[in-house]
């Protein structure tokens, strides 16, 4: 153990542009791991990961490389994710490193969270290496790129190295700067000082119980030792601490600059919360290291279970996703429609979409998701204000005094042809207000909006995405309240309210929404034996409806009553249909339906 020839690095850049590849890379030119080991991609680990192909979680790795000087070092890189919704994930690697590397994509060129990484990088004090990626494809634009670097994040030309991480070309020239410029965390504590580790992440483990990834700032902790976690109060005996070199590796002590794990017998994710400190419990530290900022949902949505006797099991389910997924949060909530269920909290609609999928496969359980929703204030005339996480909450219109919904402030990156008709989708079709242009390199302008948050998490993305090709990139952060002139819209189908389909809207959007979305209904539920009206009300009026037809044949007089197999099977499949259906008096209504807001345009 020498700190001096220890490196903390982070590999921080926008979706998709090979972080994980690089990773592999690096991994085999340390010859870390078994080549016969090697999956064809080592870190993507979750099943999910690999398949959507991308990184959701962090993964700390520790290798040896032994520089062209000959000297052996060694290095901890951390491989962060590149979406939007995990943001938090790539703040956390980062308070544990002294560089990053800054991956910047030769075919796509800087995007909009290659921007935001570089900056949170910045606030952290990090060295930056800027890599450019994909040399060896025939598409790359290396010139360009770099220009767009220099511009957009402000790293000298001269010191970015281009590399493929595919066939490993330039990849131990990012190993020689990263040694060479990425100071050691030698200037930020010393073995000899009292135990400062910080908590980055944590993860449990079905053997081992809550595993804790941390970074060790100052003095040393090893198996037998009593910690103490500084925010929590909690104290623990360790029962091991190791690396992951890429698996988990018991070592005997981990000492000042470096990263790695404990295990302490913790139960509960909650009393390993990220950001906080740990320290001797006999010779404890005065002072704790900065924590992180709470990770807030930015949207919520009911999570019902398929047929009402899975409710216990859908309660299990979710509590075994948070051991590993802290910023899941949800309550109780019984909607009249849907019965027992749970409003859920997430970072995004992408992180929404995994929980759904995790639910699925990991516990075999359908579920009703809802449309999801931002979180509304709304003052009321009684001078009451509340929070409003469920649109079905949403008090009458006569008891309101005023309502406010979050704004972001949202950049997008975008080859500047496309310019027009982003501003167009932004500030006419989302409430958005388009703020100014900047320049980036020679074929990117960055445009700057502010716009309300429900107006982004939707189907903005994919629409940004449709209207320029795939060439924009977005990113946007919350910058508070405003006041706006927003309704209830409730659907009644068959006569009867179904509070889950309650959401809120713009008064300018109501008429508009509430037709397409009658119209979607009647498409998306299927036809009865008897007539079904569709209304949508908004301030006690009726301001759009639609019919369903009833049913004329009845499916079993197809049958004529001989073939009884068929008939029983006919049954069997209806039943099975209805599991993820909902009854709402006497119709029944299918999941997709809960999801129409979704899906029009
Ligand atoms: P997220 O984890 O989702 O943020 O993505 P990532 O940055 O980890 O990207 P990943 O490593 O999964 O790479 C994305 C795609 O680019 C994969 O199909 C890789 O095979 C490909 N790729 C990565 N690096 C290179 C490269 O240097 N050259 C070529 N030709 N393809 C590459």
């Amino acid at each position: 153990y020498d700190p001096n020839f220890i490196r903390n690095v982070a590999i921080i850049a926008h979706i998709d542009h090979g972080k994980t590849t690089l990773m592999d890379r690096i991994l085999e030119l340390t010859h870390s791991i078994d080549e016969r080991n090697m999956r064809e991609q080592f870190l993507d680990s979750m099943d999910l990961e690999r398949e959507k192909g991308i990184t959701i979680k962090s993964h700390p790795v520790k290798v040896f490389y032994t520089s062209k000087k000959g000297q052996d070092y060694e290095l901890n890189i951390l491989d962060t994710p590149g979406h939007i919704d995990f943001t938090y994930e790539v703040s956390r690697s980062l308070a544990a490193c002294e560089g990053a590397i800054l991956l910047v994509d030769a075919t796509q060129g800087v995007q909009a969270q290659t921007v935001t990484n570089t900056y949170l990088a910045l606030e952290n004090d990090l060295e930056i290496i800027g890599a450019i990626n994909k040399i060896d494809l025939p598409s790359a634009n290396v010139e360009e790129t770099l220009l767009e670097i220099n511009d957009l994040v402000g790293i000298d030309s001269d010191s970015i190295v281009k590399i493929s991480a595919k066939t490993g070309e330039g990849v131990s020239e990012l190993l020689e700067l990263i040694i060479e410029k990425v100071p050691p965390p030698t200037l930020k504590g010393s073995i000899n000082d009292k135990l400062k580790a910080l908590v980055f992440d944590a993860k449990y483990d079905k053997y081992r119980g809550i595993i804790v990834y941390t970074r060790v700032f100052a003095g040393t902790v090893k198996k037998e030792d009593n910690i103490l976690f500084m925010a929590s109060g909690k104290s623990y005996e360790v029962s091991e601490v190791g690396v992951f070199h890429p698996e988990m590796v018991e070592i005997d002590n981990l000492s000042a600059g470096e990263i790695g794990y404990i295990i302490a017998g913790i139960k509960e994710i909650q009393e390993a919360k990220v950001g906080d400190t740990i320290t001797n419990a006999q010779d404890p530290t005065d002072k704790p290291l900065p924590g992180y900022k709470e990770v807030k949902p930015m949207v919520y949505a009911g999570l019902y279970p398929g047929l009402p006797e899975y409710y216990e099991d859908l309660r299990k389910a979710l509590e075994k996703l948070k051991l590993n997924d802290a910023s899941l949060v949800f309550l109780p909530e019984n909607s009249p429609a849907l019965g027992y269920g749970f409003r859920v909290g997430f970072l995004g609609l992408l992180h929404m979409e995994i929980v759904k999928e995790r639910i699925q496969r990991e516990f075999d359980l359908a579920v009703i998701l809802t449309v999801p929703s931002v979180i509304y204030n709304a003052k009321l005339k009684n001078g009451e204000v509340i929070q409003i996480t469920n649109p079905s909450q949403f008090p009458d219109q006569e008891y309101i005094e005023s309502v406010y919904e979050p704004y972001c402030k949202l950049d997008i990156i975008t080859p500047p042809e496309f310019m027009g008709d982003l501003i167009n989708l932004a500030q006419v079709e989302k409430r958005g207000e388009f703020l100014y242009v900047s320049n980036a390199g020679k074929n990117r302008v960055v445009l700057h909006f502010e716009i309300p948050l429900a107006e982004i998490i939707f189907d903005f993305f994919d629409k940004m995405k449709a209207l320029s090709k795939g060439y924009a990139s977005m990113d946007y952060e919350l910058i508070g309240y405003r006041e706006s002139k927003l309704v209830k819209i409730e659907i009644y189908i068959n006569k009867e309210k179904v509070d889950a389909l309650s959401y809120i809207v713009h008064e300018s959007k109501a008429y508009e929404i509430a037709r397409k979305l009658v119209d979607k209904l009647k498409d998306l539920i299927p036809r009865h034996q008897f007539e079904i009206p569709i209304q949508a009300y908004c301030k006690g009026k009726i301001i759009a409806r639609s019919t369903i037809k009833a049913l004329r044949k009845d499916v079993l007089q197809k049958c004529y009553g001989g073939d009884v197999t068929r008939k029983m099977k006919l049954l069997e499949k209806q039943k099975e249909g209805k599991k993820r259906m909902r009854e709402i008096g006497e119709v029944s209504i299918p999941q997709e339906a809960f999801l129409a807001l979704l899906k029009i345009d």
